[in-house]
């Protein structure tokens, strides 16, 4: 599980450790040239400006600290993602933290669970992307509003699917509105299906656009363009997750992300131990799932097809996929969807392959 020769190779990658043996927790910076150019090119990847030398120096540290980090995750993985250099590699784990959206992941709620079995067809692959169910991938920006975009996400995708009605929704008007009004603190899906529910339907996202802070909620928001009957909790088994993806639409999960701050691409499997799957953090949508092949000698297995709300500029083009069938990070824990009335009367929608 463990790799001493991918933790090596990575580090010299980076300029953190030359041929000389070491000793394993060393971790000395030894090409700092190496280091501050691949730094370098980093901030102009990513547009990055500091105020003053002061703070590019600091950066500089927390860069170095995060190319040893994602040298740490890239020897422990059990998939095919890569860690290493990604928009958030000068954020320390705490500013990191900010990017998350669940505030009290220890209290869960009571579930209510009632979503039937579908019949439909068994794929071994789908992806809502394809049909175009999918909306533009979002940035939460510095609001821990994940829970709101991935809920809003799964409505327009049903209301693509099952009406042929495209509808960009206001996000904003999800956080602002939350019973609890602490939309930029972070909740659950089901606080936004609540919220849907209780103001008969969202308002479009130009009529209500997205700030990325927390506001009062807008009384006169508009005229409501999509809304649901009610919202249902899945049972925590990924072949049933599968085929309620497959059968009606994308379906929001929690899940746990720590390890996602140097994630670039791949199939991401983590072992329990590194990414507990009690302690999520995070709310994310299932867009679709696939399946690698077995090819002599290389990685094989079932994954999601996942969509963040990092923006673009992080994991596959704001995407993520991760191992299926295994309760990897939790992505199994709170899987939840809305409901939207064809859904229930007509035929099983046809997810592409
Ligand atoms: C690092 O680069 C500077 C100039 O950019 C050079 O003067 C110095 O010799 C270099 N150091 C090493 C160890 O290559
Ligand atoms: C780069 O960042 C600066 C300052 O944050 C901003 O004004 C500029 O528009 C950005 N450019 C690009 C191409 O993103
Ligand atoms: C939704 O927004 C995207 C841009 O993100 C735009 O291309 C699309 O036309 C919009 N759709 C509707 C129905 O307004
Ligand atoms: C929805 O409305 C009910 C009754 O007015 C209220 O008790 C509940 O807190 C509201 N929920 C949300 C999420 O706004």
């Amino acid at each position: 599980m463990w790799s001493a020769t991918t933790l090596h190779a990575c580090l010299m990658l980076w300029g953190l450790w030359d041929s000389a043996p070491y000793p394993a927790n060393s971790f000395l910076p030894l090409d700092l040239n190496l280091t501050a150019h691949i730094f370098q090119d980093f901030m102009t990847q990513f547009n990055k400006t500091y105020r003053t030398q002061e703070e590019r120096d600091y950066r500089f540290t927390v860069f170095v600290q995060n190319l040893k980090a994602s040298c740490v995750l890239q020897a422990s993985e059990l998939g095919t993602a890569q860690y290493g250099v990604t928009l958030f590699s000068d954020l320390t784990e705490s500013e990191f933290e900010k990017m998350f959206g669940i505030q009290h992941p220890s209290h869960p709620p009571t579930l209510k669970q009632s979503v039937k079995l579908l019949k439909g067809a068994k794929s071994v692959s789908c992806d809502w992307r394809k049909f175009g169910a999918i909306t533009a991938v979002k940035h939460q920006g510095n609001c821990k509003s994940c829970w709101a975009f991935a809920a809003v996400s799964n409505i327009e995708a049903l209301w693509n699917i099952h009406f042929g009605l495209p509808r960009n929704l206001s996000v904003q008007e999800v956080v602002d509105c939350m019973r609890c009004a602490h939309g930029c603190e972070g909740g659950y899906p089901w606080d936004a299906f609540q919220t849907v529910l209780n103001r008969s339907g969202l308002t479009n996202d130009k009529q209500y656009p997205y700030m990325g802070k927390q506001q009062s909620c807008r009384k006169n928001q508009g005229k409501a363009v999509a809304w649901i009957q009610d919202y249902e909790f899945l049972p925590k088994d990924e072949k049933y997750i599968a085929h309620v993806v497959a059968s009606r639409g994308p379906v929001t999960a929690l899940l746990n992300v720590k390890a996602f701050q140097h994630y670039r691409k791949g199939i991401i499997r983590r072992p329990s131990q590194a990414c507990s799957p009690e302690n999520v953090d995070h709310v994310v949508l299932i867009v679709g799932y696939g399946e690698v092949k077995s090819r002599r000698g290389s990685w094989s297995g079932p994954y999601w097809i996942i969509q963040n709300s990092w923006g673009k500029n992080w994991g596959e083009e704001g995407y993520f996929r991760l191992h299926r069938g295994t309760n990897t990070c939790g992505i199994a824990k709170y899987p939840v969807t809305a409901i939207v009335r064809n859904a229930e009367t007509r035929l099983p929608a046809l997810c592409p392959p």
